[in-house]
């Protein structure tokens, strides 16, 4: 591949990777100068104990836990981000620590911006629109899916229009990412398949996107030959700590890919399903990829037999036209292998709101990254196939 003219790889976060690692957070939370901690979490893994394991490493460090905002649902949504920005302020925190899937942490990056600049969540959509720094934010994943640890982006429910919105900036990077994968094992099978899902999504979109370069090609193929290694182990057995770890690690790594190469028609199509009809995303992302990259295959074959190799689905000396199109089919058998649905149509997605979604995608920010310019009838036409 010759090399791009000119390009950038932008990150910033710190990750720390280790079984148990998060009984360390406060040790995090004092180098960032931080003294009064606020978790940003949901209620099912507050139930299940996954905060206080947080909480019990922050009072070993003496940082103080100014409160707990566990009000964030599966697709956050502005008001969400209000409420949690409005109750952090009266708790009187200097430090965030998002606990959780992509909504908490994306929800913890739009009441950052909130808590620091103040003003309406919605007058910050959009790409480098923050001119500076925001409070410290800590991430500690317990999904391995979003890679929003270490990305510069949030996705957040307009509640009106149903939109989701997309905000990106340098300053949404978390300080740290805390990687520890004691805090997925408890991740049920499906949800498990779904993020990993997505995570194969980031680093397979990124890895074609026409905002690839040498760094971001690095991370993407290395997160795919992980993902497909892994994810089947990790579906099969939760408790599979390698599996896991390698999970974590990979959803992370693709973060750090599509975070710079950005996506591609695949997460334009499954920001519409997931705004229209709450299809959860990783589910979408599945449903979707095939169909994505059947429709880009021409654009970039050789980046697709890439793909195939990296999943252990072509050898080197397969043809390039051939191997590309044992990617898709790896994918298929993948997703296949881990139970997903195969169709839009099961997931709640109406034939009559295709053209709407189809708008909706062709609006999506990640759309303009796709190696290959999509027109309306062609997002049509690939809505209906995979319904
Ligand atoms: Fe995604």
């Amino acid at each position: 591949m010759p090399l791009p003219e000119l390009f950038e790889y932008q990150t910033r976060t710190r990750v720390v990777y280790g079984p148990g690692i998060v009984k360390d957070i406060g040790f995090e939370v004092g180098k960032l100068g931080g003294t009064r901690a606020v978790i940003v979490t949901d209620r099912v893994l507050r139930s299940i104990g996954l905060v206080d394991r947080v909480v019990r490493g922050l009072e070993e460090s003496g940082v103080e836990l100014a409160g707990i905002y566990d009000d964030v649902p599966p697709n956050s949504e502005v008001r969400v981000v209000e409420r949690g920005a409005q109750y952090a302020r009266g708790q009187g925190c200097d430090v965030l620590i998002a606990v959780g899937g992509g909504s908490v942490i994306d929800t913890a990056k739009g009441m950052d911006v909130l808590l620091t600049l103040g003003g309406n969540l919605l007058d910050y959509q959009g790409v480098g629109v923050l001119n500076q720094p925001l409070l410290p934010l800590i991430a500690v994943p317990t999904t391995a899916g979003t890679g929003s640890e270490v990305t510069l982006a949030a996705v957040i429910k307009d509640d009106t229009s149903g939109l989701k919105l997309e905000f990106n900036s340098p300053y949404m990077m978390p300080n740290v990412a805390v990687l520890d994968p004691e805090l997925t094992i408890t991740l049920p099978p499906m949800l498990t398949a779904a993020t990993g899902m997505d995570a194969l999504t980031h680093a397979i979109e990124a890895y074609v996107s026409n905002q690839a370069e040498p760094i971001t090609d690095a991370l993407g193929i290395h997160a795919i030959g992980m993902i497909a290694q892994a994810l089947p182990a990790a579906v099969k057995n939760g408790g599979d700590l390698e599996a896991r770890g390698a999970m974590l690690l990979a959803a992370c790594i693709a973060g750090l890919s599509f975070s710079n190469a950005l996506c591609g028609i695949v997460h334009a199509m499954a920001h519409a399903c997931g705004g229209r009809y709450g299809v959860p995303h990783g589910v979408a992302n599945s449903i979707l990829l095939p169909y994505g990259m059947e429709f880009n295959l021409d654009s970039c074959p050789e980046r697709f037999a890439g793909i195939a190799v990296a999943m252990g689905a072509a050898t080197k000396r397969a043809s390039v036209q051939r191997a590309a199109r044992l990617s898709v089919a790896a994918v298929r058998k993948l997703s296949a292998d881990i139970g997903l649905p195969r169709r839009l149509r099961d997931v709640g997605v109406k034939a009559d709101g295709i053209p709407q979604l189809a708008e909706d995608a062709l609006a999506d920010a990640m759309m303009i990254s796709n190696p290959r310019p999509a027109e309306l009838p062609d997002v049509i036409q690939l809505l209906k196939q995979a319904y």
